[in-house]
């Protein structure tokens, strides 16, 4: 027997729909076939949901069908109604391993249809169960970011890969695989669970199967990476006995190779934790989609301490769609006060050469690695500090966001703060100057020297760099020219 929904269907009274996840952690499988369900009015009661090897959730009764019965949504059904803060909890909260967690998700999207205000019901059991669920997955994700432990393993071809083992909560794996392709880019390295491994060879993510603590090499952990890994990612919630706890289980407390950087950890703890929680927001922000939205982001970010510094954050400047990108390394005292990027000394002096090379500035994108002005005091003066690499890395989010939209074909990174926050590691600007480097998205990073370099030589020195300086800008402007600039 069947009867109309609301949406002019016709669904089966009664009947029951088995729903097969692919694996675990599919969200966009679920999102998809309960916008489906939705769109068909099958009431949540009427639907379970299987995850492989499950035998699907409590509160959906009856004998089950397969999915591949499951009604077809009519072309003019009407939209379904998500949030974006459902849609955030929702995609953390589908990773748990509690079997019941689809079931839930299908209720809640089901009942926003008809109170599309639930989710800022804090009172609600069932909202409030989500987010319990989320907040365990996000946890959970956080201790792998802070406890995976990457052991040195020769290949047989001699190059290093690095191998970890990890024994996470929940269906985080993959979800988390590209933090750590962020982190470690450059290497190769797996990540073995008993969910499921990650593979990563510089290029390409592959997936393998679950995997036993036995398949991991012993022995130590790569000292040197782990403690500069374990320095960007000291969590200060140690630093409380009781947060201690239940923050990092005794299985985590083995072998600590960063035991002894803790006491200068402390010192930044504050700063860290509040960089932490941010860093904890950006995996859920979404990516800019404008240069205005970079502007405001970057001026709000607060994700590293250089941030709390100076007096704003001195946004890019220049056309939205522009072929030739320049990269400075951050703005200076001038520019802070300003609030415009190179219009202090340094930017003087990179102007008259710009235009004796033939380049129009205005045309070009111009913008720094890092957005706010790090100094230290000097008497009344505030005397400019180089930002740190992970400082860079961290404002590398902005500068990704600002190619992402402006997509030149060639980037120009004044000096190597600069070409850091392009590539991501460290080049040596006297050996990266002169060539081109292909960067993923197609475009050519030339790599000169900071026009403050030229500032502070004198003499003879001066003018020899000086020419050098031009002339990596005529190769520019030349290569601007081929690349139809
Ligand atoms: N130096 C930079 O790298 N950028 C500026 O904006 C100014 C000085």
């Amino acid at each position: 027997m069947t009867a109309q929904s609301r949406s002019g269907q016709n669904v089966s009274i009664g009947a029951h729909y088995a729903v097969h996840l692919p694996a675990p952690d599919d969200f966009a499988f679920w999102r998809e076939r309960a916008r489906g369900l939705i769109q068909c009015d099958v009431p949540p009661d009427r639907v379970s949901w299987i995850e492989p090897g499950g035998t699907g959730d409590l509160f959906a009764e009856g004998p089950s069908r397969s999915d591949k019965r499951l009604p077809m949504p009519p072309a003019d059904a009407p939209p379904v109604r998500a949030s974006q803060r459902f849609l955030t909890i929702a995609r953390s909260a589908a990773l748990h391993t509690d079997p019941a967690r689809f079931g839930l998700l299908y209720r809640v999207l089901w009942r926003l249809q008809r109170s599309p205000r639930l989710m800022e019901d804090k009172a609600d059991p069932e909202v409030r169960r989500l987010e319990d669920l989320a907040k365990s997955v996000r946890r959970d994700a956080h201790k792998m970011h802070a406890f995976v432990r990457f052991r040195e393993v020769a290949e047989q071809d001699g190059t290093p890969h690095f191998v970890a083992w990890f024994e996470p909560d929940h269906h985080i794996v993959r979800a988390e695989a590209a933090f750590f392709m962020r982190r470690f880019a450059n290497m190769r390295w797996s990540i073995l669970t008993p969910r499921g491994s990650v593979h990563w060879d510089g290029e390409v993510m592959r997936e393998g199967p679950p995997a036993r603590r036995e398949d991991a090499p012993g022995g130590d952990p790569v000292e040197n990476l782990w403690r500069s890994y374990y320095a960007s990612i000291f969590n200060p919630a140690r630093l409380k006995v009781g947060a201690m706890l239940s923050e990092m289980p005794k299985k985590y407390w083995k072998n600590l190779p960063e035991a002894d950087l803790i006491p200068a950890l402390i010192a930044g703890a504050q700063a860290r934790e509040a960089a932490m929680v941010r860093a904890g927001e950006r995996e859920e922000r979404a990516r800019p989609e404008t240069l205005a939205d970079v502007a405001q982001g970057a001026a709000a970010c607060r994700d590293c301490p250089i941030a709390d510094c100076g007096t704003r954050a001195v946004a890019g400047e220049g056309p939205e769609r522009a072929a030739l990108m320049i990269v400075g390394e951050q703005p200076g005292d001038q520019e802070d006060t300003v609030g415009r990027v190179f219009v202090g000394p340094a930017g003087q002096l990179l102007d008259q050469h710009l235009t004796r090379a033939g380049i129009d500035r205005t045309g070009a994108y111009v913008t720094n690695a890092v957005k706010h002005f790090k100094f230290t005091w000097k008497g009344k003066h505030r005397l400019h500090q180089s930002p740190q690499a992970k400082e860079i890395d961290t404002c590398r989010w902005w500068l990704d966001a600002e190619r992402a939209l402006v997509k030149p074909r060639l980037v120009l990174a004044l000096g190597a703060s600069a070409a850091r926050g392009i590539l991501g590691r460290t080049v040596s600007v006297s050996r990266a100057r002169g060539a081109p480097i292909m960067l993923d998205d197609g475009a050519e990073l030339w790599v000169t020297v900071h026009p403050s370099y030229l500032l502070r030589l004198a003499g003879e020195a001066q003018t020899e760099q000086a020419a050098l300086f031009a002339a990596d800008l005529a190769m520019v402007r030349e290569r601007l020219s081929e690349l139809g600039g």
